[in-house]
């Protein structure tokens, strides 16, 4: 398997979200926190109209100087993404997405490879993830995240049930 990180290009734009869409469903159902199937599906209904996918297009070609987007492809496939921001205050891993049937075979590690030289220095790198994705939290532990203490649920992912995507912050240090 010959995995390449890149830039994305408009040949890639479904591809990242397809990625996303699958990865959802793979991760989020979750009984506790009462997050259902359809409640990704509900999510993701739109994610294919032409305006999602411009918007996605625009996203990918046109990234600002604090914005990183990386795809990992197998082959013409995209298997992987990353999306960074440079804030103000802070370094934010955004999203890290591999396709289902690709995790565990170090592509998760190949992305963060290669966004962390795009980070600024100076500043911590945070992340945000699912208080109940062991194998998220396990990842990042491995590449030496600490959990900042810090619990919160944000609308933004308010599901259609009502139910609330529960969520811990944690973070490493690359300052130098
Ligand atoms: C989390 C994710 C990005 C990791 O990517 P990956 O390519 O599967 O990870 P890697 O193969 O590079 O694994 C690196 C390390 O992560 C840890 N890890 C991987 N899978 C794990 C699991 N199921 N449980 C605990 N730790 C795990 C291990 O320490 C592993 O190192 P090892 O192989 O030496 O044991 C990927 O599984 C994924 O996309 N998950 C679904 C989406 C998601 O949760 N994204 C994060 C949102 S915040």
């Amino acid at each position: 398997m010959d995995i390449k990180i890149v830039k994305p290009t408009i040949e890639d734009v479904r591809g990242t979200i397809e990625v996303q869409y699958k990865t959802w469903l793979a991760t989020y159902p979750n009984k506790k926190a009462g997050i259902t199937i359809d409640d990704i599906e509900y999510r993701y209904k739109d994610a294919f109209s032409p305006e999602r996918l411009k918007k996605r297009e625009e996203m990918i070609v046109s990234q600002e100087p604090n914005e990183k987007y990386i795809v990992a492809k197998d082959g013409d496939r995209v298997v992987g993404m990353c999306y960074a921001v440079i804030h103000e205050d802070k370094n934010q891993l955004e999203a890290i997405y591999i396709l289902p049937e690709y995790h565990g075979r170090g592509i998760g590690t190949k992305l963060w490879n290669a966004v962390l030289p795009f980070f600024d220095k100076t500043k911590d790198i945070y992340v945000e993830v699912a208080d109940y994705n062991e194998k998220a939290i396990g990842f990042y532990k491995k590449l030496g995240f600490i959990d900042t203490g810090r619990r919160f649920s944000d609308e933004r992912f308010k599901m259609k049930s009502g139910a609330m995507l529960p969520e811990m912050e944690m973070k490493i240090s690359v300052t130098q």
